[in-house]
């Protein structure tokens, strides 16, 4: 077994604080590994941006884990792995990166409507990546896209607590969709998470709600498994987290 790769820290990085989600599964799922964090918030939001602009905050941010040793890159943000996990495999050819994509299809798989919306960044519902796994559902499905920059902005700007803005953000989201079919939306941005339980209290409690994190947290320990790279201590890991927002909010955000 390689055991000095083995003991190395996963990484694990987003346009701001959205990956924390994907952070915590991590922790809960497999608590003997290591995790380093990198949030982009003085960047973010990634979802209007140019796919350059995003390619290159992708390299910095890779390039500060890779100086930091990890094993494998998590990339915990859905825009940012539309925009840039095929370069970022091609560059660092050696290293695990596991990338994020709406989870349509366990949504498709768990719908008895076939009615179903994704709620994603306009990045990425607009990206060829999107609609190929669009295509590849659509026949017996209606796939609602439901593009929410604003989501990611009241996150970003420490707004979780204005109750009265978020409810009015999302009616005007799901005003449109048709309540009676809809029972299933996919959180395509792992900002999301942060909105479920509001999500959840303007829709019918039937209808579920569907985010990628604990596939993505299994998918990667697959990879590591098959690698022989999984940490078998057996004590608790550490989790480091950085940002390049240096605002106290963000960082206060990021720790609860
Ligand atoms: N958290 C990111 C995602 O999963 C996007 C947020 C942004 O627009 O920066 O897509």
């Amino acid at each position: 077994m390689n055991m000095s790769k083995a003991k190395r820290a996963i990484g694990i990085f987003d346009s701001g604080i959205g990956g924390i989600s994907v952070l915590k599964e991590m922790h809960r799922l497999f608590p003997h590994e290591d995790l380093i964090y990198f949030g982009d918030s003085k960047f973010a939001p990634y979802g209007e941006k140019l796919r350059s602009e995003i390619m290159a905050r992708c390299t910095e941010i890779c390039e500060f884990l890779i100086s930091k040793g990890v094993k494998a890159i998590v990339i915990a943000c859905n825009t940012a792995t539309s925009a840039a996990v095929d370069m970022l495999r091609e560059r660092y050819p050696n290293l695990p990166i596991i990338g994020m994509e709406p989870a349509l299809k366990p949504a498709i798989q768990q719908s008895r409507s076939h009615y179903v919306a994704v709620m994603a960044t306009p990045f990425t519902l607009s990206e060829k990546k999107f609609s190929d796994l669009m295509k590849k559902h659509q026949e017996n499905n209606t796939i609602i896209k439901i593009p929410c920059p604003q989501l990611v902005q009241i996150a970003e700007h420490n707004e979780l607590d204005d109750i009265a803005k978020i409810h009015d953000q999302l009616h005007q989201y799901f005003d449109e969709v048709d309540q009676d079919k809809l029972d299933a939306v996919v959180l395509g941005c792992t900002h999301f998470i942060f909105f479920k339980k509001h999500i959840q209290g303007i829709l019918k409690d039937s209808v579920r709600i569907i985010d990628g994190n604990e596939g993505t947290c299994r998918h990667l320990m697959d990879i590591l498994r098959e690698r022989n790279e999984i940490n078998d201590a057996e004590t608790k890991g550490s989790v480091m987290i950085y940002n390049s927002s240096k605002e106290d909010d963000i960082l206060e955000l990021s720790y609860e």
